[in-house]
């Protein structure tokens, strides 16, 4: 068994809660015993990890990236830091489709090359489960082309990647006077793509724009069938109706949720999904609306945070920064935030075996370089990630 011996605090997000002192024994991948070092069991001890008298939490949970694309959007960055809106960049054919054209164009080891090299860096950023979205392909070909990269990259990273399906992420160019086509041709993707078991769950990007709540609805609807979970991009840039699709169906996430009314929190409350707070995205695109934090907990919402990596509006795999930007600029209390990156992401994703600390799940760890939670969310001169553990493996 291997010790980790030494730790000043233990962020356990299980009802356990904080313990002081604390000891954990892992048994190969997973987490054999916890609890406070005095009682710590009689066993035989392979291997000592010392925590410094640190912090130690679950390793972090990042529920929602577009981790895979090709080609930058660093000049549309500086038009929409020039007063252009994230909409007219779309509706003048730039945004979403143009890192679409960059993707298909990339050969699959440059486009593995770049994952790998992202999912390197967000490993050593604390974060030891990633959810990817497909979703800058856009025809058959290109999204299976994606998920299966995604797969591989699951079998040779020690990242754990979530895979999912955003075919329904914008129509592609070739289908702007056909649309209807191409939610015909979602459809067949999705029958191809749960033959091979190549996504875990799928999205839809509903908005002005990209996908109406008729078609979301038509799009989830099918995927439920099929056996995928269902996740979707909701009300980020307008009260464009996606909260209602909680209703109608069974959820596990939405994201963005930015333009909320009473009535929506209400929806949402009762349908018990989980919302994923993007702070840098809301950050980036300069939002003047942001995801109601305070009301959405009076209302005993479960409250996720995720990066939304993305070349367009969230350039950024740093998920302790979202989580940050999330307690100072969209009013995360700080238990909420920690929670939020972990066990509440875990269960964004229907994870029941990480996000927590507790004997008999996944030996994922995050060794921090602060004494408290709060030193955690308040000095942003350092990264908290000292050393990461995933699977019982110090990485
Ligand atoms: O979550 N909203 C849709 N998708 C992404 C943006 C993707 C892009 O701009 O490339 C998001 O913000
Ligand atoms: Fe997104």
């Amino acid at each position: 068994m291997i010790l980790i011996d030494n730790i000043g605090v233990l962020a356990t997000l299980s009802p356990l809660g904080e313990i002081h002192d604390a000891a954990v024994l892992i048994d190969g991948e997973t987490i054999a015993w916890c609890g406070k070092k005095t009682d710590l069991p009689k066993k035989n001890i392979a291997h000592t990890i010392d925590a410094k008298g640190y912090l130690v939490t679950p390793g972090l949970i990042d529920c929602h990236t577009h981790l895979l694309f090709a080609g930058s959007r660093a000049d549309e960055f500086a038009r929409r830091m020039n007063h252009e809106s994230y909409q007219t960049i779309m509706a003048k054919g730039g945004g979403i489709v143009s890192t679409v054209q960059a993707t298909r164009e990339a050969s699959d080891q440059a486009l593995l090359a770049l994952a790998q090299a992202r999912l390197d860096q967000m490993l050593a950023m604390g974060v030891t489960t990633v959810e990817a979205k497909s979703g800058y392909g856009l025809n058959l070909e290109q999204e299976l082309r994606a998920l299966r990269l995604l797969q591989q990259l699951d079998a040779i990273h020690r990242i754990d990647i979530h895979k999912t399906y955003l075919g329904a992420h914008v129509i592609p160019n070739e289908y702007t006077d056909t649309r209807e086509q191409y939610i015909g041709l979602l459809m067949d993707m999705l029958e191809k793509l749960a033959v091979e078991g190549l996504a875990d769950d799928c999205d839809v990007f509903c908005e002005q724009g990209a996908f109406s709540v008729t078609e979301a609805k038509t799009v989830l609807g099918k995927a439920h069938t099929l056996g995928l979970g269902l996740r979707a991009h909701v009300q980020q840039l307008s009260h464009s109706g996606g909260v209602a699709l909680v209703r109608e169906l069974p959820l596990k996430s939405i994201s963005h949720a930015d333009f909320l009314s009473n009535e929506d929190i209400k929806m949402i409350a009762d349908s018990g999904v989980v919302v994923e707070a993007l702070p840098i995205a809301a950050l980036f695109l300069r939002s003047q609306t942001i995801t109601p934090i305070e009301k959405l907990l009076a209302s005993s919402v479960s409250l996720a945070i995720a990066t939304d990596f993305n070349p367009g509006s969230a350039m950024c795999q740093d998920l302790v920064l979202a989580s940050r930007i999330g307690v100072v600029y969209f009013g995360f209390p700080i238990p909420h935030a920690l929670a939020a990156i972990t066990r509440v992401a875990a269960q964004s994703l229907g994870y029941a075996d990480r996000g927590i600390i507790q004997a008999g799940l996944i030996a994922d760890f995050l060794i921090t370089n602060c004494h408290s939670i709060n030193e955690f969310f308040y000095d942003w001169t350092k990264h908290p990630a000292g050393s990461v553990i995933k699977r019982g493996n110090l990485c």
